[in-house]
């Protein structure tokens, strides 16, 4: 049914697996001695985060934050707003942020420089989906699952109007999807 609003695939469910097979040894490296809190934001993360952290076999903790940036439309607003806090302590922690994309960059930097600044011992990032042309902060994520162009899509954890996170792979909507409000933001970004 979701399939039916969908243009093209952009990452598809076998891709995804791959990405977070190439992922798993990268991390483990880096982390498997540190114990280190994965701070998944939310709700785009939940699915990465799931299939992510089922793969990897050391010990880590997972926590949550919700911070938006974009507000269930189809451009980036400038503020960034912290809904929900973490519930762990960060002091002296090693933390991986899990995320669903890399925009403009300024969700991960404000999230970054809030938790060095609660004293945690180091700060870095995972993401599924990158958009570098997207950036209005420079910003180069530490592990990233895919460079996309600079297009908006759904699925897998992004959402369009908090709808199609559900979807097991990332594509791009039908124009008659957009409202068409929307759909003059979507053309005028690119
Ligand atoms: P940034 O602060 O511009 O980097 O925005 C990052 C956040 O914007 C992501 O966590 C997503 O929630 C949202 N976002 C950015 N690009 C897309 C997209 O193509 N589809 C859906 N959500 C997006
Ligand atoms: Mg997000």
């Amino acid at each position: 049914m979701l399939d039916n609003d969908i243009e093209k695939t952009v990452v598809s469910e076998p891709e995804i697996e791959t990405i977070i097979q190439r992922l798993k040894p990268e991390l483990t490296r880096d982390y498997e001695t540190k114990f280190p809190l994965l701070v998944g934001l939310l709700n785009g993360c939940v699915p990465f985060m799931s299939d992510l952290c089922k793969r990897l076999d050391f010990h880590l903790e997972l926590g949550f934050m919700d911070v938006s940036s974009y507000h269930g439309g189809v451009t980036s607003h400038h503020d960034v707003k912290i809904e929900k806090d973490l519930d762990v302590p960060v002091k002296g922690r090693h933390i991986l942020i899990v995320e669903d994309i890399v925009d403009s960059g300024r969700t991960i930097k404000a999230v970054m420089d809030l938790l060095h600044y609660r004293g945690a011992e180091s700060v870095k990032v995972v993401t599924l989906l990158d958009k570098p042309g997207g950036r209005n902060v420079p910003y180069v994520p530490d592990y990233i699952g895919k460079h996309i162009p600079n297009l908006f899509v759904v699925g897998y954890g992004l959402d369009y109007q908090n709808r199609y996170r559900n979807l097991p792979y990332v594509g791009v909507l039908k124009e008659e999807i957009y409202t068409s409000e929307d759909l003059e933001k979507t053309k005028n970004s690119h």
